[in-house]
């Protein structure tokens, strides 16, 4: 795949987060300010139509990739460029992006104003961002993306409370497909949803990928649901990529240790009887990582070299991996 077939490309993205005790605290104790690098160097991209997740463990910095990349947060550097065009969340203005960049978050409950009717909720980008030109036309327009997520027109005119949770996860696809976009980014968008309904919403995401032609940065912690959606899967750790290659080569052929025993431990991948080998240990505290490899406290190849020299992210068979023993046996 050719750059210039990439609809986004995020290059070295950045964020750090100030998380100082208040100042008193600091003067009276004499710490420091504390700086948490959430996202550390992050560089991907994904072709026009694709879909790229982003997979691991909670507080890893995949909701903060996400956010960046719609635009919500300002990345602290790097670049995340659309179509060419750098997206930059203190734009002012509607830059050309707004459009065509939306979100799907994971709380079907709290991402919904509980107050507006859905045919207000789903109606709202297309006022807001000047896509509609008279009230029909937007009623109309909202008619249509309601049964396009499999609801019924004359739900617009009920409250988020009268619907499942699942069905709220409708109404928030058909709010993130009002504006047409051609990139929506999908951050756990079944993982608080009952396994059956998950099922459902990801069949439904799948469908409108084709008739839509939509591009997914689809995040998620859970193997099973990444194996269903993916192309292509790039693995998180401690804010930084650690593998990152075609679906089947990251399931089949996972090279760096953390992907290995991430796929060996997920309950939904594992065939009934198989060995299942749990994850040790706990995610370090980001504020003061672990040296060398950030991953060297719970691999089972850990080496000297590991504890004091970072890996860098290098080509390695048909992905890329940062680990000085990339493909070995655990
Ligand atoms: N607004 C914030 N202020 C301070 N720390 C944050 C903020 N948002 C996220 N973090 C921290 O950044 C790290 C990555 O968080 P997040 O992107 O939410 O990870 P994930 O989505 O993989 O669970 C975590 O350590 C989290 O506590
Ligand atoms: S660099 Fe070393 S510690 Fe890190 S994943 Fe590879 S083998 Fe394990
Ligand atoms: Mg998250």
């Amino acid at each position: 795949m050719t750059a210039a077939a990439d609809l986004l490309t995020v290059t070295d993205l950045r964020k750090t987060f100030d998380v100082s005790p208040p100042w008193v605290t600091r003067v009276a104790t004499g710490q420091g300010r504390q700086v948490l690098r959430a996202v550390d160097g992050v560089s991907f991209a994904i072709p026009q139509g694709g879909t790229l997740s982003v997979v691991g463990e909670s507080g890893c910095g995949k909701t903060t990739v996400a956010r960046c990349v719609a635009g919500l947060t300002p990345p602290s550097g790097g670049e995340i460029r659309f179509r060419g065009a750098v997206v930059d969340a203190g734009q002012g203005g509607v830059p050309s992006w707004r459009k065509d960049i939306q979100m799907i978050f994971q709380d079907p409950y709290g991402s919904l104003n509980p107050r507006w009717r859905v045919g207000r909720i789903v109606g709202d980008p297309i006022v807001g961002l000047g896509l509609g030109h008279s009230r029909a036309e937007v009623k109309e327009r909202v008619a249509a993306l309601l049964s396009d997520v499999g609801l019924s027109p004359a739900d617009a005119d009920k409250f988020p409370h009268e619907f499942s949770g699942g069905q709220r996860q409708r109404i928030a696809v058909a709010r993130a497909l009002a504006s047409a976009p051609s990139l929506v980014v999908c951050d756990e968008p079944t993982s608080a949803l009952d396994v059956s309904v998950q099922a459902q919403i990801l069949n439904l995401m799948r469908d409108l990928q084709d008739e839509h032609g939509l591009t997914y940065l689809f995040i998620s912690h859970n193997l099973a649901v990444v194996d269903f959606v993916s192309d292509r899967v790039a693995v998180m750790y401690l804010g930084r990529i650690v593998e990152i290659a075609d679906r089947d080569a990251i399931f089949d052929r996972p090279a760096h240790p953390y992907t290995r025993i991430l796929i060996r431990s997920a309950p939904d991948l594992v065939e009934i009887g198989a060995r299942r080998a749990p994850m040790q240990g706990e995610v370090p505290n980001p504020i003061a990582p672990p040296s060398g490899c950030t991953f060297h406290p719970r691999c089972p190849l850990a080496t000297e070299r590991c504890r004091t020299e970072a890996p860098a992210l290098r080509p390695f068979e048909a992905g890329q991996v940062a680990c000085h023993r990339p493909g070995e046996a655990l």
